[in-house]
Order: structure tokens, then sequence, then C-alpha cells
């Protein structure tokens, strides 16, 4: 009797091991997996690193023909791009008569569209990046969604279908579902709450478990990237409570969720990069090893988190070294300084703030290192947006233009240093910056119109372009240049481009590639308005589409593309 329990006891043991080996990674065959696994700092695919540029089109799952999907991934692929990151989601709250959808979240229930309109347009998109030799980073759902009221004080619910926002439905990125509609059509109120109200996460696990489990054994999955910019508000505000702790808390379970029923892809978060330099840790770092004497060749020194005091030393140093070679220049007067050719009288008098800002303060309540040290995030992700972001204290001796190039590097070599504290690899998810032919397309992630198109008529086929906001063609190129050369020589192993543009895609009336959107094609006439009667479309524009026509950002990361990849 009792030996049969103890054989029993062993049996059990036996089938709780034989689960784990199912439900662990290959740790044993390291390194030889066809599936993308990470080493150090590194990622490894078949044995060998796997470094590389890659581009955004969260749009490719909605395109209208598999022609278009085929010919979009193979212009992609040509300028050695290896990975495209897009949406893996599509929330709607009702049945839409036309275009792609692949959930639909009404009155809390939930229904995934697995048709031709549905999840199978997922399927070719992966099955074409996969005979192309292109990855795809699968984000899961994501912070935007227009649930505001628009500049007329009407409220607005998703484009198409019962509002009265007349652009197609998913022509913009925060109008293709999100965290906000799943906490309207559950009937809460905060925007937080879509990471901690139980149903609502219950909700999301089960849209995850699906997508996951279907495409759980295909090598071109990247990862599974759990949100696009995740913080605590949105359109929908926050309630009292979200912290950083919150959402890193929301990381940790979805990221064991996914471990659980998938052992081979890599997982990652998705959020901008905001660090809190003063947050306490759900994930602390471990203490740093005492320094040793003398290290052995080729140990890894290990590297310190970002702190608010070096933050301060840094930005007082540079401002200071700026300074001096303005004087040397002859640029400097002692009551001023000349900016642009102007000479401005702040130098002397300025005062500097002793705030590290809100892109390292956790105001948006995200601490990406917290979140990086969770076990089963997979690699560190952060975006770059100087149009929409503010990384660093500005220096009056220098031009806006190249405070803002600089506060881009001082933005990537923080995020390297904290990526390096962890140990894991790092990887830019988007980057961009807004030129004036993109200006009139512009739309904010957090907003639901474009700032810069004069006209606001909402008849896209008639549109007004303001050139006054943006950069040059050359500008954005020279910015490109110097981010990407930077993230190259601190080791990103990964650098995504914002956003791919496409032209000659196949239009049909109400879906996202709808006839007459002009998008990326600035052709304007000499009243500054274009028109477009095409019965071809452009793929969706948020203000940084490439336009292979006007701009020399291609060959840049073509260049990028060829020079690590023989490194
Ligand atoms: C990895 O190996 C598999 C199987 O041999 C092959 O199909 C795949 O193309 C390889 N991937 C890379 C990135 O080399
Ligand atoms: C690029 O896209 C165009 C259609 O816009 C297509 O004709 C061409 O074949 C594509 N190029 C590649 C290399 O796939
Ligand atoms: C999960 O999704 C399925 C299929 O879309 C749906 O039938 C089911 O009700 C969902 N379960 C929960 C708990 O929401
Ligand atoms: C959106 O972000 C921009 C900065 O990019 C800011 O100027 C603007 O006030 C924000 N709008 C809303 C509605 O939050
Ligand atoms: C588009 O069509 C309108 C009316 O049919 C016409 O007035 C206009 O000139 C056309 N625009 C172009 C660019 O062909």
């Amino acid at each position: 009797m009792k030996d049969r329990r103890r054989f029993s006891l062993w049996g059990l043991a036996a089938l709780l091991l034989s689960g784990l080996a199912i439900a662990t990674p290959p740790t044993a065959k390291r390194g030889s997996s066809q599936f993308v696994q990470t080493d150090g700092a590194s990622f490894i695919v078949n044995g060998s690193k796997f470094r590389y540029v890659g581009t955004n089109a969260y749009w490719l799952p909605v395109l209208n023909t598999e022609q278009d999907i085929w010919n979009t991934l193979g212009n992609i692929s040509a300028i050695g791009a290896k990975v495209v990151r897009l949406w893996a989601f599509n929330d709607v709250t009702t049945t839409p008569s036309d275009g792609t959808w692949f959930q639909l979240v009404q009155n809390g229930k939930v229904s995934i569209n697995d048709g031709p309109n549905g999840l199978q347009k997922l399927d070719t998109v992966i099955q074409m990046a996969e005979q192309h030799g292109l990855y795809v980073i699968m984000t899961l759902t994501n912070n935007w969604y227009p649930t505001a009221s628009n500049s007329t004080g009407s409220s607005l619910q998703a484009r198409g279908g019962t509002t009265e926002i007349t652009l197609p439905r998913n022509y913009l990125s925060n109008d293709y579902g999100g965290m906000d509609l799943y906490v309207r059509q559950f009937g809460l109120q905060y925007h937080d709450q879509f990471y901690t109200d139980e149903k609502v996460v219950k909700a999301f696990q089960n849209f995850t478990s699906q997508v996951v489990t279907r495409y759980v054994n295909s090598p071109a999955v990247f990862s599974w990237e759990l949100a696009n910019d995740p913080r605590c508000s949105s359109t929908l505000s926050m309630s009292g409570s979200c912290t950083t702790e919150t959402i890193t808390q929301w990381h940790a379970t979805m990221a064991a969720y996914i471990r659980s029923i998938d052992p081979n892809h890599l997982i990652s978060s998705g959020n901008q990069g905001y660090m809190c330099t003063d947050c306490a840790k759900l994930y602390p770092l471990n203490p740093a090893p005492a320094p040793q004497p003398s290290p052995a060749p080729g140990s890894k020194k290990r590297s310190v988190p970002v702190s608010s005091e070096q933050i301060l030393r840094k930005r007082a140093e540079s401002r200071r070294l700026n300074r001096r070679a303005a004087k040397l220049a002859g640029k400097l007067k002692e009551d001023g300084i000349r900016v642009r050719g102007r000479w401005a009288a702040t130098a002397t008098r300025r005062q500097q703030s002793q705030e590290v800002g809100t892109a390292y303060d956790g105001s948006y309540g995200v601490d990406s290192q917290d979140i990086l040290n969770i076990p089963d995030i997979s690699f560190g992700t952060f975006q770059l947006f100087p149009d929409q972001d503010t990384y660093a204290a500005s220096d009056p001796s220098l031009s806006s233009y190249q405070n803002m190039v600089n506060s881009g590097v001082d933005w990537i070599t923080n995020q390297a240093q904290s990526a390096a504290a962890v140990g894991k690899p790092l990887i830019m998810t988007a980057f961009g910056l807004v030129t004036q032919s993109n200006a009139a397309d512009f739309v904010p992630f957090n907003m639901t119109t474009a700032p810069y198109a004069t006209n606001t008529s909402s008849d896209v086929t008639i549109q007004k372009r303001d050139t006054t906001y943006g950069v040059t063609n050359q500008e954005q190129t020279d910015a490109y240049s110097t981010w990407l050369s930077t993230s190259v020589s601190l080791n990103l192993a990964g650098m995504i481009q914002y956003q791919w543009g496409q032209e000659s895609l196949t239009a049909e009336t109400g879906t996202t590639i709808s006839p007459g959107v002009t998008g990326i094609t600035p052709s304007s006439d000499s009243t500054g308005t274009s028109q477009s009667n095409d019965t071809t479309g452009v793929s969706p524009n948020d203000g940084y589409s490439s336009n292979s026509n006007a701009d020399g950002i291609l060959p840049v990361m073509s260049n990028t593309a060829s020079n690590i990849a023989s490194d």
C-alpha cells in the first residue's frame, strides 16, 4: 500500500516534470532553434547572431488583396529589412459590412472572426512574410483608441459603423480597437481598468490565447508584443490608483500567461521606454557583483541603471561643452548666444531645471526597466518620437533641430544603459520624425484629427496642406542616419522605422484602402489643395510614411541593414 502510493507519487512527479519539459523553452538546445531566442544582449536564430533593421506596417492585414500583401512585403524585404511590426488585433463593436476585423467586443461579450476577412488575413500575412524571409512582431492590443470628443464636441466612436466620422475605419493607427474599446464595452470608466478589471483581463487573455495558439509553431513570429504604448491613460482618463506597479504587474501576468501556452516565441512589452528613476520596483535588479581586481578577459561588465543624478549631471556637462564650443566658434556673446543667426539674451540668466522630466519620472505609469526585468519578458523595447515627446532639456546654445537630434541620441544612449543593466537585448520598436510633406497627415497617437491639415473637412479627397510644420526631407534623413549609427554602435539588436508607406494598393470603398485617400502622395496644386480621383489607394499615414519618391531614408535603412549583416 505504502509502496504503491510512493510509486504513484513518483509517477505524478515524472508526469509533472515531462509537462514542464514541454512548457519551458528548450534551453539544452539553446541557439540551434529556428525560433528566435536570446543570448545575453543578442538574438540567436539557427545558432547565429541575428541583428536587424525593420519597419512598421500595422495595416498589413487590412489590405484588400493578397497581391497587395505580397508586393508590400516584397518591397520591405528588398531594402534589406528583416522584421515587420504589425497589429495582430482588430477589434470592432458592431460587425462591419466591409473590411477586415478580428474580434467583436460588444456589451461584455467577445467573439473571434476567423473567416476570410478575419484571422485568415493574418494567416496570409505571416505565411507571405515567411516566404519573403521576414519575421513579424505581433502586437496584441493598443493603448490608443478614439473615444473622446472631437473639436465640435460630438462624441466619437470608431470610424465607419455608427459614427459621424466619414474617414474609413482602420485608416489611422489608433482606430483598430484597443484598450479603451474593451473598457467601454465592459461598462467601465477608466483606461487603466483594462489592466486590473478581472473580466477585461480574461477577455484579453481569451483573444491572446486564440491568436497565440494559432501561430505557436510558426518560426516567422519574432515576438508577441503585449501592447503598443501601454500607459495609465489614453483618450479615457486614468483612475486615481494607476501606478508604474499596475502596469508592470499586468505585464508579468500576461507574459506568464503567454509563456504557459507558447514555449517557442519571445515575449516583449511594446512600451515607449519611459523610465522611472526613483520608483519602487516589483522586479529589482540583483545587486551588481563586487568589482573583481582583474576581471577575466571577455567577462561581461554589468552596467548600472540610469539614475536621476546621472541624467542631470550629463545634461549640465553637455551644456557646458556646447557653450564652450559656441564661444570658440565666436558664436557666443557675453550677454547672449547666437541662435540660427540671431542673438538670444538668455544664456547667462537661464535657470536649469532640476527635474528629470516626464520621460524619466514615471508620470505615464511606465517603468521600462522594471518591466524588462520580469523573467518572462525576453527583450527591451522603446520608441523615439521627438514630435510627440520631450526626452531632454533644450540647450539654448543649439538650434531646435540640433537639440532634437541630440535628445534622440541621449534617449537611445540611456535606453542602452538601462537594458545592459538588466542584461537582455534591446530594440527600438519605432522611430520617426514628421517632415513638411507629411505634416498634413500627422495625427499624434493621442488625437483623432490631424492638427496641421488646415482643412478639417471630413472629405479626405480635398485636403489643404500646411507645410509650416515639420523638418525638411534632408533633416529627416540626417537625423535617422545619426540615430541608426548611434543604435548600431551601442549594440542595439534591432531598429524598426515608423512607418512603411506603400502606394498603388487596391482600393475598395468602405475599407482602409479607400479610393481617393491621398495619404503619402504629396501632390498639391498651386492653392495647396491636393486632390486625387485615383482608384488605387495608399497605406495609412500618421505623418511618418516613408515616401520612396521624396526622401532618402530608405537608402539609410538599407545601408544600415547591410552593415550590421556583415558584422
Ligand atoms: C533557420 O533554419 C530553418 C531550417 O533549416 C530555415 O528554414 C530558416 O530559413 C533558417 N532561418 C534563418 C534566419 O537562417
Ligand atoms: C514592389 O511593389 C510593386 C507594387 O507597388 C510591385 O510591382 C513590385 O513587384 C514590388 N517589388 C518587389 C521586389 O516585390
Ligand atoms: C472566448 O472567446 C470565445 C470565442 O470567441 C467565446 O465564445 C467565449 O465566450 C470567450 N470566453 C470568455 C470567457 O470570454
Ligand atoms: C497629444 O500630445 C501632444 C504632444 O505630442 C500634445 O501637445 C497634446 O496636447 C496632446 N493632446 C491630447 C488631447 O492629449
Ligand atoms: C477629380 O474629379 C473632379 C470632379 O469629377 C474634377 O473636378 C477634378 O478636376 C478631378 N481631379 C483630378 C486631380 O483629376
